[in-house]
């Protein structure tokens, strides 16, 4: 028989695990109906690979690592934008973010998980939402690449993201309505460092201050090991509160595979 074996055994995989959710819940046929017709929407909505994500991504992610020691990665999630401009200061924002938005300035290295040295010129390219919970779509306010020096260090300075909701207006959301859950992501990071044009990570960093550390509706994203520590940091004037945060993010160098 012709077709892809990997596909077939997922397939069938998955339809007998799911069999044994029929079963054991009995599940009616009006319930399957009801199921599939949301299934419809979903995919007419272009949602379902974000339901797949909120499910399985972090599963998947934390079943495929191969870099023993590094950093745990992370989602990309939808709003990534490329081409950010790169911050030579290291400061995001290049408007006022408001004379209330809290400032954060995190610093660290990007260090080889291999020979625990620092990685000079690693570039960072980072992107969140504001202390609304919002991110800029149109532009970069946030949103910027830093580089490491010498020694694999940098320094960013940005506005303290906020806990934001997603789907309040999609099928997603509408299922986690009729589920009595929540559809919010805890406020977060999102870092993707590559070393020589090769992406070697991608993850969030999670703010202490987020009140869903123990609920972001991504199953799996929130872990201890990216829970960032805040420190108050003196104040600047016309500025909203200063907080200051170090991580080093441990990288296991991959290098591009040649085209055989
Ligand atoms: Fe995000």
């Amino acid at each position: 028989m012709s077709g892809d074996p990997r596909l077939r055994e997922i397939w069938e995989r998955s339809v007998a695990a799911l069999r044994t959710v029929v079963t054991d819940m009995k599940i009616t046929e009006d319930e399957l109906h009801l199921a599939g017709r949301y299934f419809n929407r979903l995919g007419q909505s272009g949602m379902f690979p974000s339901l797949l994500d909120v499910a399985f991504a972090m599963t998947s992610i934390d079943a495929s690592r191969t870099d023993k020691g590094g950093t745990r990665p992370n989602l990309e999630g939808p709003y990534y934008m490329a081409k950010a401009p790169l911050r030579a200061d290291g400061t995001l924002f290049d408007r006022s973010p408001g004379a209330d938005a809290p400032i954060l300035t995190l610093s660290g290295r990007v260090v080889d998980v291999d020979t625990g040295r620092g990685i000079a010129g690693a570039e960072l390219d980072i992107w969140h939402a504001d202390h609304h919970g919002i991110y800029d779509r149109q532009g970069f306010f946030l949103r910027g690449k830093v580089r490491t020096d010498a020694d694999g260090r940098y320094v960013l300075r940005t506005v303290v993201p906020n806990d934001y909701s997603e789907h309040d207006h999609d099928p997603i959301g509408e299922l986690f309505r009729a589920l009595g859950q929540d559809n919010q992501r805890a406020a977060h990071i999102h870092v993707k460092i590559h070393v020589d044009g090769v992406e070697q990570l991608m993850t969030q960093l999670f703010i202490p201050l987020s009140q869903l550390l123990d609920s972001d509706y991504v199953v799996g994203a929130v872990s201890d090991d990216l829970v960032l520590t805040l420190k108050d940091a003196p104040p600047v004037a016309g500025q909203g509160p200063q907080y200051a945060a170090q991580f080093d993010f441990r990288v296991k160098q991959r290098v591009l595979q040649a085209a055989k």
